[in-house]
């Protein structure tokens, strides 16, 4: 076997890795709802102790979030074939290969350290795939976006460990970048941030992951449509269905005590 790559990141770049732990081990399954063999191959040619995660409890859950996204940049494909998707904060996502139509433009952006382990596992293949080593938040990479076909901008696991002011800036700044453009998030409730932040997310767990900053109640659009003028439409996407408990995943939005408990996946239209 090829020797593996040894990855060491801390703080918010590492959380990329508990991902990618979970999607790997959804795909594993034999029932596993994640077609994703790269994300299995990735965990494999990592030299990291994924055991400190734990067992991968959450991994349905976060093959439903991902396929969420996928269905998001699908029907963004269909309406706008060769528009560019830009996935801020991609971590070691696989989404490209999960997506892919043979024509979709793909430019990921992410922090040098994050990026320099990207590049290596996953080279660039351009002129469709490109990755730019960066902040989401000095705007630079908002230079290299061909916006010709259309922009989808995804922030997939990127925005809770941002501040407040750096959310809505961001925001804003797609707005007005890309008329007629898409940004999806996914977000934590306002009482998961409040109890990160008080350490008490995984309480007695070996991997605490970093505190979450920015959060956001399912259904609070309002909050969102504030931001800008150029933002022209704010809505929750439902979640996939899942298996066993989690069948239910698509209708949580509907049912009172627990709507409010779930992570909103949002979907933020800009005005053309
Ligand atoms: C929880 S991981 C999510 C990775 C990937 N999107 C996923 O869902 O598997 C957070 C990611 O955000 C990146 N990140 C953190 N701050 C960032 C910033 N200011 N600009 C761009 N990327 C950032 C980290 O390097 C990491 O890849």
């Amino acid at each position: 076997m090829a020797d593996k790559l040894r990855v060491e990141l801390t703080g918010v770049p590492e959380t990329l890795l508990w991902n990618l732990y979970h999607r790997a081990a959804e795909a594993r399954r034999p029932d596993g709802l994640l077609d994703d063999p790269r994300a299995v191959e990735l965990v494999d040619a990592i030299d990291f102790p994924f055991e400190r995660f734990g067992q991968p409890a959450m991994a349905q859950w976060h093959a439903l979030r991902v396929l969420c996204f996928d269905r998001a940049v699908r029907r963004f494909m269909t309406a706008h074939p060769g528009g560019t998707v830009v996935a801020l904060g991609e971590g070691l996502e696989t989404q490209f290969w999960r997506v892919d139509d043979g024509r979709v433009r793909w430019l990921t952006v992410d922090l040098p350290e994050t990026v320099e382990v990207r590049r290596r596992l996953l080279p660039d293949d351009p002129p469709r795939r490109r990755t730019l080593a960066g902040s989401a938040l000095d705007l630079a990479w908002t230079d290299e976006v061909d916006a010709d076909e259309g922009v989808f901008i995804s922030t997939q696991g990127l925005l809770m460990y941002l501040q407040p002011d750096e959310v809505r800036s961001l925001i804003v700044a797609c707005a007005e970048r890309f008329p007629g453009g898409t940004l999806v998030f996914d977000a934590v409730p306002h009482f998961m941030a409040e109890r990160s932040r008080r350490g008490g997310m995984n309480p007695g767990a070996a991997y605490q992951a970093p505190a979450w900053h920015w959060s956001l109640d399912p259904g609070e659009h309002r909050k969102v449509l504030e931001y800008s003028p150029k933002i022209s439409g704010v809505r929750d996407l439902p979640y996939p269905r899942g298996r066993g408990l989690l069948r239910i995943a698509p209708l949580v939005g509907r049912i009172p005590l627990i709507r409010k408990l779930r992570m909103p996946i949002v979907e933020v239209r800009f005005a053309a």
